[in-house]
């Protein structure tokens, strides 16, 4: 081999493959996932012709919808990797997954990123120490890689929806601090590449700006946020690590205050926070204006993390007539999506759910983007425009797509 050769050699040696360095493949992540859905649409169709030659028009009739349904899929998934759009997201339940297909199909076509809405959480992970259970997450995380949706791990460490065994005092401080390693630990591990982002704490601080006295500030103090990032960080370095809270969408709110100097301490004292989550839990009279947002979503970047709206839904409590308050509603949307938009390190949107039907406000609130019976509320496309692309809609000349890829850090 010859000088050339080995100077080839180095070069690919420092140049890591583009999956490793997380770059998107041309045409998107998931390109290739429209010539696949295109191709099952065809055998569907083969299957309806030869029913329908048989005469079983009733099972050729269903053929026929299934295929239908695979050519909507193929088109999304076409005006994905045409535009790489920033993602939407929304939060899922195993348990309506797996049986509203008007649910699945909602979610296939109107979002880009999951969140489990529960099945990642403490309590349902393990239930007993040592203990884990992942059959539900594992359905979860599978059907997200089958339809090329991302995935928000939420949440490793909260003070709330805990097993038993951590919350009754069964076990000292020592003792507590090293099953909270332990289940960090042993989560990441399980999803590792196939979660690229983790809500690591959820909800430290309460709305008075004092740390919430928690199970775990209880026996550790503030150091349990600390310890959570660090054993995060050690268990997948590839991860992207998540504070989320809510009731932090104005920037001089004593929570969103206290918020700040907990991420500007553990980033000055070289603690791996990547990024902060706003939760965006309002409604159509209490909200965050877009200026306000926005300058939230500054603050906070400007500390070095990234930003994402991770369970925003809007409850209708404005009185008026339905149509008028799905517009009041329309706007909040539409001024979140915006407020994200234009800061570049504000990387995705996602809702508490998909549709009215099932919300963990119940079906009055009406907050999400879908109605109860699964069409799509005029507050759909405010965000549609900003993220996503819905099938036969163009993104206006002044929000033009932006790359879907690695999360930038
Ligand atoms: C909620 C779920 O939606 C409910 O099903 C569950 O009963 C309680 O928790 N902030 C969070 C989420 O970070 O984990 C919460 O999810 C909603 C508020």
């Amino acid at each position: 081999m010859g000088v050339g050769g080995v100077a080839t050699v180095a070069l690919s040696l420092l140049s890591a493959p583009a999956a490793a360095l997380g770059t998107p493949p041309p045409g998107g992540p998931c390109a290739g996932h429209a010539a696949r859905h295109d191709r099952i649409a065809s055998v569907l169709d083969r299957r309806a012709e030869v029913h329908a030659r048989r005469g079983h028009l009733a099972t050729a009739r269903a053929y026929r919808r299934r295929a239908r349904w695979q050519v909507e899929l193929a088109h999304y998934y076409g005006e994905q990797a045409r535009r790489h759009p920033l993602p939407r997201g929304a939060a899922v339940a195993y348990r309506t997954l797996r049986r509203s297909t008007a649910l699945r199909r909602s979610f296939l076509m109107g979002f880009e990123q999951l969140t489990p809405e529960n099945e990642m959480k403490m309590e349902r992970l393990q239930p007993a120490p040592g203990v884990f259970r992942f059959r539900e997450a594992d359905w979860i995380v599978r059907f997200a890689r089958k339809y090329c949706k991302r995935i928000r791990g939420h949440t490793l460490v909260y003070g709330r929806q805990l097993p038993r065994w951590a919350s009754d005092g069964r076990f000292d401080a020592a003792r507590l601090g090293f099953e909270m390693e332990w289940h960090v630990r042993s989560v990441m591990d399980r999803y590792r590449g196939r979660v690229g982002e983790w809500d690591v704490v959820n909800e430290a601080i309460a709305a008075d700006g004092e740390y919430t006295r928690n199970v775990w500030f209880r026996a550790l103090g503030k150091s349990y946020v600390e310890r959570a990032f660090r054993a995060a960080h050690d268990a997948d370095p590839g991860a992207a690590l998540f504070y989320n809270d809510s009731g932090i969408e104005l920037p001089n709110h004593p929570h969103t205050v206290a918020v700040r100097a907990m991420i500007a301490d553990l980033r000055r004292r070289g603690v791996p926070v990547h990024g902060v989550g706003i939760q965006n839990h309002v409604s159509t009279t209490h909200n965050a204006s877009e200026a306000a947002l926005a300058k939230t979503i500054r603050k906070f970047t400007k500390l070095g993390v990234t930003v994402a709206i991770t369970e925003m839904d809007v409850k209708l409590d404005s009185p008026g007539a339905p149509a008028r308050r799905l517009e009041r509603q329309r706007l909040v949307y539409r001024a979140a999506a915006r407020a994200c938009r234009r800061n570049p390190r504000c990387t995705s949107f996602s809702t508490w759910g998909v549709g009215d039907r099932v919300s963990w406000l119940g079906p009055a609130a009406q907050g999400l983007l879908f109605d109860f019976g699964y069409q799509r509320k005029p507050a759909y496309s405010a965000v549609s425009h900003s993220f996503g692309s819905p099938p036969g809609r163009e993104t206006s000349q002044d929000e033009p797509g932006r790359p879907l890829g690695a999360p930038r850090l």
